[in-house]
Order: C-alpha cells, then sequence, then structure tokens
C-alpha cells in the first residue's frame, strides 16, 4: 500500500470506531430503523468526505476530536443521500458498497425512513455543542451544511436535475450546461462542504478559505467524472455497484457527452489545477494533494 492509501486507511479505521457511539440500539420496536440507517453506515464507503474535514481542518491544527462531528454528520447525510439514489423509483439498485442496498436488506418503507432518519440525526449532531463550542460557528457550519445538502442548488437540485435530464432530450448545445450543472450539485456541494467546513472549523482568513474553495469545487466535478468513468469501465466486484448503470439509464454525464477519452483528460485538468490551488499550503496540504490524485486514480 503507498502512504496515502495507509493514510486513508488508518483515518477510515479510526472514524469508523467512532460510529458506534452515535448508535445506542435501545430495546424498542422501532428499531429496525436505527438498524438499517446502521447497517447503510457500516457496510463500507471510502469515508472521503470525513476525511476531507479532517485533512483541512488540520491545515489550521484542528485534532481529530474536534472535527469528529462534523465528519460523522456529513457521512451520515451522505449515506442517506445514497439511500434514497439507490431506491427503486431514482436509479433502482441492488448493490452499493459491496452489499445489498439498504431497501434490498430490509425493505423500501424502511429505506425511506432510514434516509430521513440519517439526514434528520446529521443536523442533531451538528447542534451539539462538541461540534464546536462557538455557537455561532456551529450556526454557520449548519447553515452551510443545510444549503450543500439542498434543494436550491444543492444535492438534492442535482438529483432533481439527474433525473430530469435523463428523462427528456436537451439540445446539444444545453447538455454540456446542464451536465456541469448535475456534477456540480448532485455531488460536488458535498464534498465542498467538507472541505469548507473544515476551514470554517480551523478559522482560515478569507484568502485561505478562497483557495480551500476553489480546490474544492474542482475536486468535487472530478470526482463525479471518475464515477461515471468506473461505472462505464470498472471492475464491478471492486466498485462495488452494479456498472453500466448510466448508459443504460440514459444519464447524462462527461461522457456521454464528450466520450471517455476525454472525460478523462477534464477530469485530470480539473485536478492538476486543485492540486495547485493549495500549493500556498506547503507540505501541510500534502493529504489534501494526495487525496485530489487518488480521486482520479481509484478503482472503486
Ligand atoms: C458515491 O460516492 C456517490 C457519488 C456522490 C458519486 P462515494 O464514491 O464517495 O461513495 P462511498 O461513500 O465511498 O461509498
Ligand atoms: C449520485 O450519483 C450522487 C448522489 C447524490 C447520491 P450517482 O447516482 O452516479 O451515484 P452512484 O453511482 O449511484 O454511487
Ligand atoms: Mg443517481
Ligand atoms: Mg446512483
Ligand atoms: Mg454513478
Amino acid at each position: 500500500m503507498n502512504d496515502f492509501k495507509q493514510i486513508l486507511a488508518d483515518y477510515t479505521a479510526k472514524f469508523n470506531q467512532e460510529i458506534g457511539r452515535f448508535f445506542p440500539f435501545p430495546e424498542k420496536s422501532e428499531r429496525r430503523v436505527t438498524e438499517a440507517m446502521h447497517y447503510s453506515l457500516t457496510r463500507g464507503g471510502k469515508r472521503l468526505r470525513p476525511f476531507l474535514v479532517y485533512e483541512t481542518a488540520a491545515l489550521f491544527g484542528v485534532g481529530f476530536e474536534q472535527s469528529i462531528n462534523t465528519a460523522i454528520a456529513l457521512e451520515m447525510l451522505h449515506t442517506y443521500s445514497l439511500i434514497h439514489d439507490d431506491l427503486p423509483a431514482m436509479d433502482d439498485d441492488d448493490l452499493r458498497r459491496g452489499f445489498p442496498t439498504c431497501h434490498k436488506q430490509f425493505d423500501e418503507a424502511t429505506a425511506i425512513i432510514a434516509g430521513d432518519g440519517l439526514l434528520t440525526y446529521a443536523f442533531e449532531i451538528m447542534s451539539y455543542p462538541q461540534t464546536a463550542p462557538d455557537a455561532n460557528m456551529r450556526c454557520r457550519l449548519i447553515e452551510m451544511l443545510a444549503r450543500a445538502a439542498g434543494a436550491f442548488d444543492g444535492m438534492v437540485a442535482g438529483q432533481m436535475l439527474d433525473l430530469i435530464a435523463s428523462a427528456y432530450n436537451t439540445s446539444e448545445q444545453n447538455r454540456e450546461e446542464i451536465i456541469k450543472r448535475i456534477e456540480e450539485m448532485k455531488t460536488g456541494r458535498l464534498l465542498q462542504y467538507a472541505v469548507e467546513a473544515g476551514a470554517t472549523l480551523g478559522g482560515a482568513t478569507s484568502e485561505e478559505a478562497e483557495k480551500l474553495r476553489n480546490y474544492s469545487r474542482k475536486i468535487g466535478i472530478a470526482f463525479q467524472i471518475a464515477d461515471d468513468i468506473l461505472d462505464a469501465t470498472g471492475n464491478e466486484s471492486k466498485v462495488g455497484k452494479t456498472l453500466h448503470k448510466d448508459s443504460q439509464q440514459n444519464k447524462l454525464t462527461f461522457i456521454s457527452l464528450y466520450g471517455l477519452e476525454t472525460a478523462k483528460k477534464i477530469a485530470k485538468e480539473l485536478i492538476h489545477s486543485a492540486i495547485n490551488d493549495i500549493a500556498v499550503f506547503g507540505e501541510k496540504a500534502k493529504n489534501l494533494q494526495d487525496l485530489a490524485h487518488y480521486i482520479i486514480t481509484r478503482n472503486h
């Protein structure tokens, strides 16, 4: 394993150990929903968003304990988006992170409310004083998360556009614009939040925050292009999802627009530029730079 993969694996192990304390599992009849939430949260997952929160906050000397609540809340919110994304009414997937999707393991109604449960719990955790002792900072982090995840230019808006765009024929001219917005909103916004939340926890100056924002926007788009490339060309047992769904479901992606080679080139350019954006942080930002590179070289 190269150094970066080991660093990510170590963080992931530490992160995963924290999840248990958020799930007391009382012996109540309704515990099925918390079991479904816990199931989806603990069956795999690269934990890149939590890692981004942690690494960005660490640039400013903020430690694991001080960033863990934000990291967990974001991973819960991301996991909710995956549970709902996999539902029959949406992408209709049976496999997620190498395991049966939530609605396959439990049932559709349970999967819907497990997603609701994770989304709601994420905001509860964000409101805890341990998330950030300063109440103003906590409010800011909560507002940023709600915007990133929401229906006005956030992840929910991206999911809507993704569904609409695959259902209707859009003119060639509009297509590029629409695809950019889909990639930016459905995936980019939460990755962007991870970095911006880390910068907020760390008390970054506006110049520092600007550099990090540029980095995060670029890796956000490149991340979804890489996801689309894996859907088209990946190895199913490694990716842990059913492949070739995008072409089957007529999804608009950079690959459908430009073809595979150009999509790869665009992702690579975005990543190089993102790495450049944070060069000012020097050696301290090495893990963030390695992560950017990993985003387009990963096989899952
Ligand atoms: C998958 O995200 C869904 C997208 C937003 C493209 P990840 O590739 O980060 O999924 P996990 O969390 O590692 O399973
Ligand atoms: C989903 O994009 C992004 C989300 C907001 C969940 P995809 O539909 O391409 O994600 P996968 O490929 O199912 O993980
Ligand atoms: Mg989808
Ligand atoms: Mg999907
Ligand atoms: Mg995909």
